[in-house]
């Protein structure tokens, strides 16, 4: 009795104890030979022995059932242990995302003009025909209009192509001085190596009293800006037009490639461009009912800034999201 009992507390599993009982309830078990064995006893005894047997197989049975209860719980215990979800549990080999090139080179840019004490400001990605063209000194059937291949809905509005509207929105809201950047999004209908139908633009506008700000501030800025972003690189102002400035430049560096000695990136020339920029066209502050100031205001693509600054040869990987791509940028 005490042996059974002794195995029955030390069985480890279900198993085990599943055997136990076997040997001890099953037909062939110990209780099956034990009332065997009782026929063969003189009658006066049976029926003490019976007693007997029959209060130690109710005690084992119900020994092994709490042992089962028992194993039962702990086996329980065990499988939840182990499934447990530790959501604290990392493993620094594991890839874990990064910034994408253009939000990178974006901060970038912000992070400078910040410096500078430039607010952010910005705009409906869904435009005015008045916003993105009209005050910005592009009247209707104004053939700088088709530069921009202009995605229209139904009821005349547009997705902006430029970051210039908010320039509009910021001068209508607010007074002189003014310093601000607008970085965001732009739409065009164009495809292509170096085109993608959306892209980002950084706008930028100081505007005050006028005599205030001339073009050697931007010409300033702009140079030092260019260093920020690209290092020790030769910078020079174009000629150019843009409706809303007058007069016009577009800025290029030395070719970041070829320092300048020429390449197939810049064809042979030594420089890239890189933003356009100029003095705010009086038509403009007119638009806006400002008088008495002037301004200056420039635009650039962070896309072609990304690419220049990792090399990268096309435009459109930067879209598609491979993790490939986004795994050299850690
Ligand atoms: N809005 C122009 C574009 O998208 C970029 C630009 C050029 C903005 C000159 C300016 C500027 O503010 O002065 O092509």
């Amino acid at each position: 009795m005490e042996q059974w009992i002794e195995k029955i507390e030390h069985s480890r599993d279900l198993e085990e104890l599943e055997q136990i009982r076997i040997e001890l309830f099953g037909k062939k078990g110990y209780f099956a030979q034990e009332f065997q064995r009782l026929k063969e006893l003189p009658d006066e005894e049976k029926p003490g022995v019976a007693k007997e047997l029959n209060s130690a197989k109710n005690r084992l049975y119900e020994l092994i059932q709490r042992r089962k209860d028992l194993l039962l719980a702990q086996e329980i215990q065990r499988k939840m242990a182990q499934e447990r979800l530790d959501p604290s549990l990392y493993d620094p080999k594991e890839f874990k995302g990064a910034l994408h090139p253009v939000t990178y080179t974006l901060d970038r840019i912000i992070e400078y003009f910040l410096a500078l004490n430039y607010a952010i400001e910005s705009g409906p990605l869904v435009e005015e025909d008045f916003y993105n063209f009209e005050a910005l000194n592009l009247p209707k059937h104004h053939p700088a209009r088709d530069m921009q291949d202009t995605f229209y809905f139904r009821d005349g509005k547009l997705l902006r192509t430029h970051t210039s509207p908010v320039q509009i929105r910021t001068m209508e809201k607010q007074t002189p001085p003014i310093r601000m950047i607008s970085p965001g999004p732009v739409f065009r209908r164009d495809y292509d190596l170096t085109h993608t139908p959306m892209f980002h633009q950084v706008e930028g506008l100081m505007v005050d009293e006028k005599g205030e700000v001339d073009f050697s501030n931007l010409k300033y800025i702009l140079e030092d800006f260019l260093k920020y972003m690209f290092g020790d690189v030769a910078v020079r102002f174009r000629p150019s037009f843009f409706p809303f400035t007058e007069p016009s430049a577009e800025v290029d560096i030395s070719c970041i490639f070829c320092e300048g000695r020429g390449c197939r990136v810049c064809s042979q020339t030594g420089w890239l461009e890189v933003l356009g920029c100029g003095m705010v066209d009086p038509n403009v502050f007119k638009a806006v009912g400002y008088e008495n100031v002037s301004g200056f205001a420039f635009g650039l693509g962070v896309e072609r800034f990304a690419m220049l600054n990792y090399r990268i040869p096309d435009l459109r990987i930067l879209f598609e999201g491979d993790l490939r791509l986004l795994e050299q940028f850690r």
